[in-house]
């Protein structure tokens, strides 16, 4: 998941604090309960209700959405993409790989290896969706099948991490050290969902407004790897396209899997589905790696999204594409529902988003056009410097 989208995580009104244990530094978020409930009322309550809904919904998730899984034995694996060690021909087929690697820019590099630490941080989004009331998995086996549906989701994404990760290592191209030092931070930081640190000023064990996240995360992240693939293919690397078009493909899968619960929520309880999709947007989606940090750079997501945002990887106008694109997914200008006042007004809100935030992308890539860009230093790529 990716809103390298600097501007948003900028104007968001959490502030944090660094505090240093042993050492390890751990990044704490100092917005109070009571300033979120006062700012976020509907989240915070009726969650009993909410979890009501989704276990009156298991036999429906059974059928619908336990099928976006792909069996086990039709999926790829990272082999299917890498010199296989068991090989004669693995150390010519390395070479190769460096050899075609050596073509490819640094800022390429870049954007490839914050989407690997992103997906790298895989434990924590299975504890985040655990977190929440009605679809949590109680066993660590339970046949719930929002459970299943977690754990199943987990064992996908678990080989986006793995292929990128191993691409990486082989490529010769990045510092490696300094990349596993930054995903052992990023797990230790654990991750926000709309504003601060889960159930303490995030959107909590809130099931609506996470899948309202996932819907726009999972787009995100398949916007951002087609773009990788694309972006190889222009540089003459087939086989790295190949290896991330492959990852998008799952994602879109996934979206469209969120985005169908999301479709049921809207059905079944209109109202609270459109208070969790407004709330959810006036927080901002910010992307799940927004707390990295490798041990030197303390702005490196924001510079990590810069360089997305420059080369073209994932921008603030994909972002509101993806919030365009879920409104009319769900069809939301058109529902009619007997709303209270507070729904209509999150109809409105939502509706409109989307070209406020073009209007506001435009201004800001005009102002930045007319400055010079600043070089930064990547530990990432041994501290070569990338315009920024
Ligand atoms: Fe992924
Ligand atoms: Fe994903």
């Amino acid at each position: 998941m990716h809103a390298r989208f600097e501007s948003m995580a900028m104007a968001f009104k959490v502030s944090f604090s660094t505090l240093n244990s042993g050492n390890a530094k751990y990044r704490i978020s100092s917005t109070s309960l009571t300033d979120c409930r006062k700012k976020y009322p509907s989240v915070l309550k009726s969650h009993t209700t909410k979890a009501e809904i989704f276990r009156s919904m298991e036999k429906w998730a059974e059928q619908n959405i336990l099928t976006y899984l792909k069996p086990v034995e039709k999926s790829w694996q990272s082999q299917d993409f890498l010199p296989n060690p068991a090989s004669d021909g693995f150390i010519e087929e390395v070479r190769e790989l460096r050899k075609r690697a050596k073509e490819i820019t640094d800022d390429y590099y870049v954007c490839l290896v914050g989407d690997m630490i992103t997906e790298e941080a895989l434990p924590t989004y299975m504890t985040v969706l655990n977190t929440n009331d009605g679809i949590r998995d109680e066993t660590g086996s339970s046949p719930n099948p929002w459970a299943v549906w977690t754990r199943g989701w987990t064992a996908e994404e678990n080989r986006h991490g793995d292929l990128l990760n191993k691409y990486l290592y082989l490529s010769g191209r990045v510092d490696m050290h300094q990349i596993e030092k930054t995903i052992q931070y990023l797990l230790c930081s654990g991750m926000t969902v709309g504003g601060g640190r889960g159930g303490e000023n995030g959107t909590g064990n809130d099931p609506y407004t996470t899948f309202v996240y996932t819907s726009f995360q999972e787009r995100a992240t398949s916007v951002s790897h087609g773009n990788t693939a694309r972006f190889a293919l222009n540089q003459g690397d087939v086989n790295l396209a190949r290896l991330c078009g492959a990852i998008a493909s799952d994602e879109k899968r996934h979206e469209a899997a969120y985005q169908k619960i999301v479709e049921k929520l809207f059905e079944v309880d209109t109202n609270e589905t459109m208070l969790a999709f407004a709330e959810m947007m006036k927080r901002k989606v910010v992307m799940p790696a927004q707390l990295m940090y490798d041990g030197r750079d303390e702005h490196l997501f924001r510079n990590f999204s810069r360089v997305t945002q420059r080369l073209g990887v994932y921008t603030s106008m994909d972002y509101a594409d993806i919030l365009q694109f879920l409104v009319e997914r769900w069809n939301v200008e058109k529902i009619t529902a007997d709303f209270d006042g507070n729904g209509r007004e999150a109809q409105d809100y939502v509706c409109k988003l989307a070209p406020r935030i073009r209007a506001l992308a435009e201004r800001s890539q005009n102002m930045k056009n007319r400055g010079e860009p600043n070089l930064v230093p990547f530990s990432w790529i041994r501290d070569r410097k990338l315009p920024i």
